[in-house]
């Protein structure tokens, strides 16, 4: 399903001819449905892994192939309607927008993709329902716990029914309790749809619910 073929992500050091050498020669596979964790020491190349397979970033060698698309050939429109079409992203610190409610910040992706408000609203709902948020469902996100912003993360982002979920330490920013609720929500709904799970966790607590864990050292698989 998703497949990264010997990627390298090298960095020019500010004006300097210097690069540091940030990932080398990568390459991973992870199938439909996989429940997968990426862990590995601090600086070891997880963000940057992940912000090459959402296409964020462009690695300097190699190529990432999504099913048969490769996303490294997509022009940047395309790549951003593929994204939009293919993979779902939650990020450590939730990257909601403030001034909309639950209910807007979950339709927002189906309203991107041209769905209409009435539709987009209604699989929001069930979603919002799912993350036990329906009685503060027109709440302004800023008003939420870090636990509640999560939830509400997790279902933007599974709410255009992506292949592949990629989660850059989501509960890294949260408590004991907060973290188990999370990680067994995104793990169950993943599970429920078939959809393939990369998650930067350092939690060993539900490391057994993993089907399978990659570990990143100075820019290697180990
Ligand atoms: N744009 C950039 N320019 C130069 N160096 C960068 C850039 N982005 C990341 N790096 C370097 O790449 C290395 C890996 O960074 P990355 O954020 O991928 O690590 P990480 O494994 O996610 O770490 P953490 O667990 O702390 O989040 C770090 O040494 C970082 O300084
Ligand atoms: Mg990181």
């Amino acid at each position: 399903m998703l497949s990264c073929k010997n990627i390298s992500k090298h960095f020019l050091l500010g004006n300097s001819l210097k690069s540091v050498k940030v990932l080398k020669d990568v390459s991973l596979n992870i199938d439909a449905g996989q429940i997968t964790a990426l862990k590995g020491p601090s600086g070891s190349g997880k963000s940057t892994l992940l912000n090459l397979i959402s296409g964020l970033e462009e690695p300097s060698y190699g190529e990432i192939y999504l099913n048969k698309t490769c996303l490294n050939k997509l022009s940047i429109n395309e790549l951003s309607s593929f994204r939009n079409n293919n993979i779902g992203i939650i990020f450590q610190f939730f990257n909601l927008i403030n001034d909309l409610s639950i209910l807007e910040n979950i339709s927002l992706p189906l309203l991107l993709r041209g769905v209409t408000k009435k539709t987009a609203e209604q699989n929001a709902r069930v979603l919002i329902d799912n993350i036990g948020l329906l009685d503060r469902i027109d709440y302004k996100t800023n008003l939420l716990s870090g636990g509640e912003c999560q939830r509400v993360a997790i279902a933007r982002a599974l709410i255009t029914e992506p292949k592949i979920i990629l989660a850059d330490e989501p509960t890294g920013n949260l408590d004991a309790k907060n973290t188990l609720n999370v990680m067994k929500l995104l793990i169950s709904n993943c599970r429920m749809n078939n959809t393939s799970l990369l998650m930067v966790t350092h939690d060993e607590s539900l490391i057994s619910e993993f089907d399978k864990v990659l570990m990143l050292d100075s820019g290697k698989i180990v």
